[in-house]
């Protein structure tokens, strides 16, 4: 068996997974991914719903067991050294599983309480977290008052009451307004800036531009391509995109037309997708074909053509 679990002070790695798989039955879940996470770094998972993105974080976090491959966290075998793993993780799950019965500051001490960690630490230590979700006048609100924005902010509080080393985020902002989305953003890009590690799963791609600093991305259980934002767009797309809209019964016969303009051509069911160097040059080309879409639009190139390009689908359906 090789031994991935390299003493820490050799290295910055604080998350190692080599092949790591899960399989329910015959289905693999996760199908043999590698990938390591320095000290300091905001590493995404990227991918659609289904892709094994949970099911990866549940095996980070020590509570689904893998079916092969190796996992180490600050160099342990979380499935070996489950309560040592887990006092250097902070863990917010993809659903928020608060304690509705107990009062916003009473979840943050009950589950401190859980690390066996004292109340004289505790109570303050409960009373900045709150400040630090913006949710200090709330501290006596029922759980159950609090809005999907505030509910996410109190999670985080929660899971960073035993002062983790690695935050684990599981689509911190998945159904949220884009309000509340921002401020969990900004909240997330200071931790971060604290020095904690983040590892964050997320199917939106400008979540994973905003925050990740690398990222994996994943579908059906395997990474597809592993980089920073900017790299994976240099190397999977075009610097810019013109998307033109014919109208939904014209776009796949028009798309015929407009070959060879630009470096590639998508063709979706609402709109045509030339991926080109500069987007205003070919759609004075698409015009000189005689060519007039009802709408036209040159935008950068983002995660979401990279994912585009790599799997053939949209991220989100
Ligand atoms: N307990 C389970 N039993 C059987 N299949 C599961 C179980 N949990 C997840 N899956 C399947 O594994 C795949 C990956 O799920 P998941 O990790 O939740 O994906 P993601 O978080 O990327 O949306 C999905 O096809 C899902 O249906
Ligand atoms: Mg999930």
């Amino acid at each position: 068996m090789p031994n991935i679990a390299v003493p820490k002070q050799l290295t910055r790695t604080v998350i190692s997974a080599r092949g790591l798989t899960k399989k329910y039955g015959d289905f693999a879940a996760v199908n043999g991914i590698s990938f390591d996470v320095p000290a300091g770094e905001s590493f995404g998972l990227l991918g659609p719903n289904g892709a094994g993105k949970s099911t990866t974080m549940r095996m980070i976090g020590g509570v689904s067991q893998r079916t092969s491959g190796e996992l180490a966290i600050m160099g342990l075998d979380p499935e070996q050294h489950g309560p040592e793993v887990r006092a250097h993780l902070g863990v917010v799950p993809q659903q928020d599983n608060l304690d509705e019965d107990l009062r916003v500051r009473d979840n943050l001490i009950v589950y401190g309480r859980y690390f066996g960690l004292p109340y004289s630490y505790l109570r303050p230590k409960a009373d900045e977290l709150l400040e630090f979700a913006q949710l200090s006048d709330k501290a006596k609100a029922k759980v159950d008052s609090l809005s999907g924005g505030m509910k996410r902010r109190l999670t985080i509080a929660r899971s960073l009451i035993n002062e983790p080393k690695i935050l684990l985020l599981d689509e911190p902002t998945t159904g949220l307004d884009p309000q509340a989305r921002h401020i969990l953003w900004d909240r997330l890009f200071r931790l971060k800036e604290q020095g904690v590690t983040l590892v964050l799963t997320t199917h939106y791609m400008d979540e994973a531009e905003q925050l990740c600093d690398r990222l994996i991305v994943v579908d059906k259980g395997q990474i597809m391509a592993e980089g920073s934002p900017a790299a994976l767009i240099r190397e999977y797309s075009t610097r810019e995109v013109l998307e033109l809209r014919f109208g939904s019964e014209r776009n796949a016969t028009v798309a015929a037309q407009l070959e060879g303009i630009g470096e590639r051509l998508e063709t979706l069911p609402d709109r045509v997708l030339i991926y080109t160097h500069d987007g205003e040059t070919s759609l004075e080309q698409v015009s000189a074909r005689g060519l007039h879409p009802v709408t036209s639009l040159v935008r950068r190139s983002s995660l979401e053509d990279v994912f585009l390009r790599l799997t053939g689908r949209s991220l989100v359906d």
